[in-house]
């Protein structure tokens, strides 16, 4: 039920255009079922450029992009995913055939460093990573992968992040990332094939109510 104070017929917002944020929000769902048709030369590198417009923490700028965008590297990727396990048993097949993987990564380093720097010094975060009770690194190249979903959606690509759980190592030894840079997952991105949709477990779950996720002005809200 929505609460009292949420009830409303007017719009507020003005999502009017064909690419409104909301539009294109409401757009996104995870596709898990790609062709193999390849995006426009350039269209990647543009959109990270607009997506790294993001904030980070005291503009760290610690978030950078592997971009995977021929077959050679995508395929790579995922035999190295799977290694060691059986590829055939997955139920997402569809996902091998997208074209482009980002996998976007914190760097902690660049973090303390920056808040090590005497405007930041108060905060104690440059002392040592486990100061940070929230890796800012992630919270930025999070952002930063959201917005590259927006835009991605904006321009009718299809997207779907992942986890990469144990595959981290071995994807970062594979691909020669360094140490100490830390993977957010895995955002897919390609053309969905319209005769082979394929919904997840959890996709089919119920949107929390927005009155129990919004807590206004107290935590007990009127109901
Ligand atoms: C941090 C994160 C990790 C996710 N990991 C996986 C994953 O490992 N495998 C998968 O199929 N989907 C994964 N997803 C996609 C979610 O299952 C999906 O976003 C959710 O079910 C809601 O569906 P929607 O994206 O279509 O709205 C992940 C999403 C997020 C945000």
């Amino acid at each position: 039920m929505v609460g009292r104070w949420l009830k409303t017929s007017k719009s507020w917002s003005d999502s009017s255009t064909k690419n409104s944020v909301a539009t294109t929000l409401s757009r996104r769902r995870s596709c898990r079922s790609f062709v193999e048709r390849k995006l426009p030369k350039g269209l990647i590198l543009e959109l990270i450029d607009k997506a790294r417009r993001t904030p980070t923490a005291g503009n760290s700028q610690g978030v950078e992009f592997l971009v995977l965008d021929d077959k050679s590297a995508v395929d790579d990727f995922w035999k190295v995913s799977f290694s060691g396990k059986d590829k055939s048993k997955f139920p997402f097949p569809g996902l091998f055939r997208a074209p482009v993987l980002i996998i976007p990564f914190g760097i902690p380093s660049m973090y303390i460093e920056r808040y090590k720097e005497d405007d930041k010094s108060y905060t104690n975060l440059g002392e040592d990573i486990k100061e940070w009770k929230v890796p800012y690194w992630l919270t930025d190249a999070a952002f930063a992968t959201m917005a590259l979903q927006l835009l991605a959606i904006e321009n009718q690509i299809e997207t779907c992040f992942i986890g990469l759980f144990d595959r981290e190592e071995r994807i970062k030894e594979n691909f020669s990332i360094p140490q100490n840079y830390e993977a957010l997952g895995v955002l897919i991105l390609g053309y969905p094939d319209t005769e082979e949709v394929k919904v997840g477990r959890s996709q089919k779950r119920e949107r929390r109510p927005l009155s129990e996720v919004v807590h206004l002005g107290s935590w007990h809200s009127p109901q």
